[in-house]
């Protein structure tokens, strides 16, 4: 049996990769700091719970491990920027030495989930690949590459390093994110009419159902380490390519209501184009497209399912658990009646994540 660590396991994309994994026969070992609640993840036999900040991961959370899917992370740019030195720290640092820890304690691969988000800004007609320079134009997008120039010099024959670039991801997990392009775009257009597009909307990017992302992941467990280690592969396809304003379109279309586009923002100046011929030589496929991902959050929202508070927007998230947690450590304010219910939900959660001095320090 193959037991992989899986850091960032109770994220939007862990959430769902640790089920597909459980159900595939591997054995997992679920890192996490838990940011987004400790439920999102069903007990399992094989399933073993880390409440850790990868910050301090060591040699004893890598014992017995086979390999590693490196998913902890400050997952997108606003975040990023809010708190550049924690993302330097979790989303470099961190991931170079989880890197070289797997390798000291013998595991055989370590799978690095980047972004496609390091091609930045490419001319128009520009279709980016692995080989083309990389144009990082945020922190979180720097912190990647660089985690990247970190992680990939540890191949060798025994350590199979593989990064995954990955489009920008939509679809359902246990852990929803409506800060991601598709799926914000759905939650606007099916509950207000309204469907938030940033301008101008000429802008590419790349898109992957968060299904076809762990995949991938699972995939490169198994792949053939002659083909794969020390590579980077853009994980998407050609297909799901859009600029932003038809992808709107797409989405509106996609919606049970009539639907009006609303501009947001200044221009966004980041658009790239990315190839997929890579990957698709080894023989994987992206199995599904941004109208199944629709489709399945409109049925979802219908259902009451999911919602969107929140939890389900990475940075309202963590500047709420910021804010309340320095509440919470200086006791509250007694005087305060009103708020005395909230502060006692937020003692709560901020107990749930709180194990060193502060949410994304430590
Ligand atoms: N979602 C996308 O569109 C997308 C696209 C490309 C790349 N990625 C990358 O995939 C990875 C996962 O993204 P996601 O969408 O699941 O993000 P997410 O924010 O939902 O999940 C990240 C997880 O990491 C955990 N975490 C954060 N800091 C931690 C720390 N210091 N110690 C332990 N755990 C910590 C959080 O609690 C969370 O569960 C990230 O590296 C992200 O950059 C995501």
């Amino acid at each position: 049996m193959t037991r992989v660590l899986v850091t960032g396991a109770g994220g939007y994309i862990g959430a769902v990769l640790t089920p597909m994994l459980l159900d595939a026969g591997y054995a997992v070992r679920a890192l996490d700091r838990f940011f987004f609640g400790r439920d999102l993840l069903a007990a399992h036999d094989r399933l073993e719970v880390v409440v850790e900040d990868c910050r301090k991961l060591a040699p004893a959370h890598f014992e017995g491990v086979d390999a590693v899917i490196d998913l902890a992370a400050i997952s997108n740019d606003p975040s990023g920027e809010l708190f550049q030195e924690a993302t330097f720290q979790i989303n470099r640092d961190s991931r170079v030495r989880a890197a070289r820890m797997a390798r000291e304690a013998g595991a055989r691969r370590y799978v690095l989930p980047s972004s496609c988000s390091i091609y930045g800004f490419q001319e128009d007609g520009v279709v980016a690949d692995e080989g083309s320079p990389a144009n990082p134009l945020t922190t979180y997008a720097r912190a990647n590459e660089m985690a990247e120039r970190g992680a990939l010099p540890l191949a060798d024959e025994s350590f199979c390093v593989v990064v995954l670039r990955q489009a920008t991801v939509y679809g359902l997990s246990p852990r929803m994110r409506f800060d991601l392009a598709v799926n914000g775009m759905t939650f606007g257009a099916w509950k207000t009419g309204r469907l938030p597009l940033m301008r101008d909307g000429s802008q590419w990017r790349p898109m992957v159902h968060v299904r076809d992302a762990a995949r991938a992941q699972m995939f490169m467990l198994e792949a053939d380490p002659a083909r794969v280690n020390g590579r980077v592969f853009n994980v998407g396809s050609a297909g799901d390519v859009h600029r932003i304003g038809p992808l709107g379109e797409l989405v509106a279309a996609c919606v049970p209501r009539d639907v009006e586009i609303e501009w947001y923002g200044d221009p966004d100046r980041r658009s790239y184009r990315v190839a997929f011929d890579r990957i698709e030589a080894l023989g994987w496929r992206a199995e599904k497209t941004a109208a199944d991902g629709v489709a399945e959050i409109c049925a979802a929202l219908e259902a009451g399912a999911v919602d969107k508070t929140a939890r389900t927007v990475t940075l309202e998230w963590y500047r709420e658990l910021e804010r309340w947690s320095r509440v919470v450590r200086a006791g509250g304010d007694p005087r305060d009646r009103a708020r005395r219910k909230e502060l006692a939900r937020w003692r709560r959660v901020v107990r749930e994540v709180e194990m060193y001095g502060g949410i994304v320090e430590i």
